[in-house]
């Protein structure tokens, strides 16, 4: 089956090995295994259990204690409730290999992980973008919104926080969407790989699987808890949808790793430390970022409330993949172009790693500007 080129992974296959300073990247600072069973306090007794470990095939949908540890960052979701897969982006390839068939008809909330219109577009759904804007603060016209969901659409794809803009739908409009979704009998896809990860109040958001009875949340490891190298992801959703999902699923993962499988376990039953941590440097970088705004007057931010990434506007005369080439040629630091995300005239940045880096970048980021 034909698809498009992930614009994004494009991008940093080509580019990030020349970056001296990146900012183009979405994590937090990622642990260590040492820094993860230190957090966990009890290192002596995993590095017994995991030199023990047999290296057979894991259980199969995920370990029941793995699936305890997820169904418990939800309101109302049970072990059986959930699939565990190779990282978020296993788990929407997963929803949507399910449940979208050639003539589909989806909506897809832009801009967002490529994987929310590329993979329908590639079964032959009729994909619907819907555009998000800077002046309603990246968050979605529910009356726009309305409008495009019809009485056939059989899926919104969603992502709550937003990459790239670090939105937050907030808790009521989150129920709105459900009600539009629900008139017309739709699935709603949230992609909420970082869900955990909101700056301020609560750090979770509510989620469309404990909201909805056809709403679908895809969650990991790699954001909120800085393990991507785990590739550990899940879907919560219906039962029902579960099991249709683990049909298409044995053709594609027989299990995780089973040491991902323990590493991801240890690390959400100590979410709460972990999620500490990373708010902590998240709200550091995301000070160094804004206060470099105010005075860069070629740029402008909306504030991110979530995530660990920020989507700039800027002002100069070059499309956002020229001065992404340009600056990285001429001073080495890697940032995002919008295009890769459908917007031009906007740059990605991530915020949450490296804050000497980040200073330093964003010096010559400034002084960059001023001469193009
Ligand atoms: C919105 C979104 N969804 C999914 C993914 C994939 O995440 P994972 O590393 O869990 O596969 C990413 C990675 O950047 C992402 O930003």
């Amino acid at each position: 089956m034909k698809i498009d080129t992930f614009k994004v992974e494009e991008w940093f296959n080509k580019y990030e090995k020349n970056s001296v300073y990146d900012l183009a990247d979405t994590c937090v600072d990622p642990l260590t295994i040492d820094e993860l069973l230190i957090i966990a306090g009890n290192k002596q007794k995993a590095l017994e259990e995991i030199f023990s470990q047999k290296l057979n095939y894991g259980a199969i949908h995920g370990s029941q204690r793995l699936k305890r540890a997820i169904a418990g960052l939800y309101e109302n979701q049970k072990p059986e409730n959930i699939t565990v897969t190779h990282g978020a982006i296993g788990a929407n390839q997963l929803v949507m290999l399910s449940l979208i068939e050639p003539g589909d008809k989806v909506v897809s909330v832009v801009p967002t992980y490529q994987q929310h219109y590329s993979i329908p577009k590639s079964f032959e759904a009729d994909v619907k973008m819907f555009f998000l804007s800077e002046e309603n603060n990246w968050l979605p016209d529910l009356e726009q919104l309305e409008k495009n969901v019809g009485k056939d659409t059989k899926i919104i794809c969603i992502n709550n926080p937003n990459n790239p803009t670090g939105a937050v739908i907030p808790d009521e409009m989150i129920l709105q969407i459900a009600h539009i979704a629900k008139q017309s009998d739709a699935y709603i896809l949230c992609d909420e790989v970082y869900r955990g990860l909101n700056h301020d109040g609560n750090p979770f958001s509510a989620s469309f699987a404990d909201i909805y009875d056809k709403g679908i949340s895809t969650g990991s490891m790699s954001k909120v808890f800085s393990l991507a190298g785990l590739r550990l992801g899940w879907i919560a959703a219906n039962e029902k949808v579960i099991e249709e999902i683990n049909r298409q699923r044995e053709y594609n993962t027989i299990s995780v790793g089973i040491l991902d499988d323990y590493f991801a376990a240890i690390a959400i039953e100590n979410k709460e430390k972990i999620i500490k941590r990373n708010l902590e440097k998240i709200k550091i970088g995301k000070e160094i970022l804004l206060t470099w705004s105010k005075s860069e007057p070629q740029v402008k931010v909306i504030t991110p409330n979530g995530g660990t990434t920020a989507f700039i506007r800027y002002n100069a005369p070059l499309s956002s993949t020229e001065l992404c080439k340009k600056l990285l040629h001429e001073t080495g630091v890697l940032l995002l172009p919008g295009e890769t995300m459908e917007l031009d005239k906007y740059l990605r940045i991530g915020y949450g790693n490296n804050f000497e880096q980040l200073k330093k970048a964003l010096e010559i980021f400034s002084g960059f500007l001023k001469h193009i």
